[in-house]
């Protein structure tokens, strides 16, 4: 016989051996250069014992590179020259909880001591939320501000809300929560301020234009320089500061002070407080600072 010609049938998809990445392991050494170069770019602060919860929030990048080792991602993270993966890397450890009227105690502030004044000189109002996660927070703070300000014109209402995670802006500009999620919302507030939205299976619910226009998303990092101009008459920094060290609370708290107004105010997470780094600022009640 000549010429005798084979086909070589490629094994099916299914029998082909898929990489297990999930017997990946983090070395100490190199949970410490995480470690390191998250605290230099973020401010965030990685505590001992974190080794696990950075191992499992990392192992979505090695699968989406196909990086079989934490030595090659980090090679992979410092070779690129556009700092997209340090971006991605700092995104995927950041902790992005948060809730519709979070605190509440704040918002109560807001409507019996600080919008009462604001409502009867009808002058507008500049606030940020700094460390917006994924946009509940700054939703809150406009629904309130629509319903205690009716008078006011809506274009001097500004807020302006950052974060550091570009995965956590895309939800908050896309701005459509379940059910669940809503479960806070006073009801005149969910029936005023949301639309049903269809999602295959899931019912979602979307944000109404008249709030989200009073809202500007930017990412921002904290640490690095601040393109916008003060006064701002509030800021919501709550829940961010936990994840810094004193000296990194310190200096920022310091540059709140600098781009806040005389007697305007800065809330922070309930379970955090000024104490070291309160020069400057007047305590009210938990959480609730105003700059002198
Ligand atoms: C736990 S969430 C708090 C959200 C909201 N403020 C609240 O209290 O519900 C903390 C947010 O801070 C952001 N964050 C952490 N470090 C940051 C930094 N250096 N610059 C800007 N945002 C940062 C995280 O991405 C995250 O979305």
């Amino acid at each position: 016989m000549v010429g005798a010609s084979f086909i070589v049938h490629p094994e099916p998809a299914s029998r082909v051996q898929k990489y297990d990445f999930s017997q990946i392991r983090l070395s100490r050494a190199d949970f410490q250069k995480i470690s390191r170069v998250l605290y230099q770019f973020s401010g965030i602060c990685l505590q001992p014992g974190k080794e696990e919860l950075v191992r499992s929030r990392l192992l979505k990048r090695l699968r989406a590179l196909d990086l079989h080792n934490f030595r090659d991602y980090l090679k992979h993270v410092f070779d690129d020259k556009t700092a997209q993966e340090l971006r991605t890397m700092i995104d995927c450890l950041t902790t992005n909880k948060t809730s519709f009227f979070r605190e509440n105690k704040h918002f109560n502030y807001m409507r019996t001591r600080i919008l009462p004044e604001v409502r009867n000189s009808g002058k507008g109002m500049r606030l940020w939320s700094a460390g917006c996660s994924s946009g509940e927070e700054p939703y809150s703070i406009a629904m309130l501000l629509k319903e205690e300000l009716p008078t006011v014109d809506p274009t001097r209402l500004k807020i302006l809300a950052t974060d550091i995670s570009d995965t956590m802006l895309a939800k908050a500009r896309a701005a459509e929560y379940d059910r669940q999620s809503l479960a806070e919302i006073p009801p005149n507030c969910f029936v005023k301020y949301f639309t049903p939205v269809s999602s295959g299976s899931n019912q979602l619910y979307r944000v109404d234009e008249s709030i989200k226009r009073m809202i500007r998303f930017a990412r921002l990092n904290l640490m690095a320089d601040w393109p916008m101009k003060g006064p701002f008459d509030l800021i919501f920094c709550r829940n961010v500061m936990i994840y810094f060290d004193n000296y990194t609370q310190q200096k920022l708290v310091r540059r709140f002070w600098d781009i806040l107004a005389p007697g305007g105010h800065l809330f922070v997470g309930h379970s955090e407080s000024l104490v070291a780094s309160s020069a400057g600022f007047r305590y009210v009640e938990p959480a609730t600072y105003v700059k002198i």
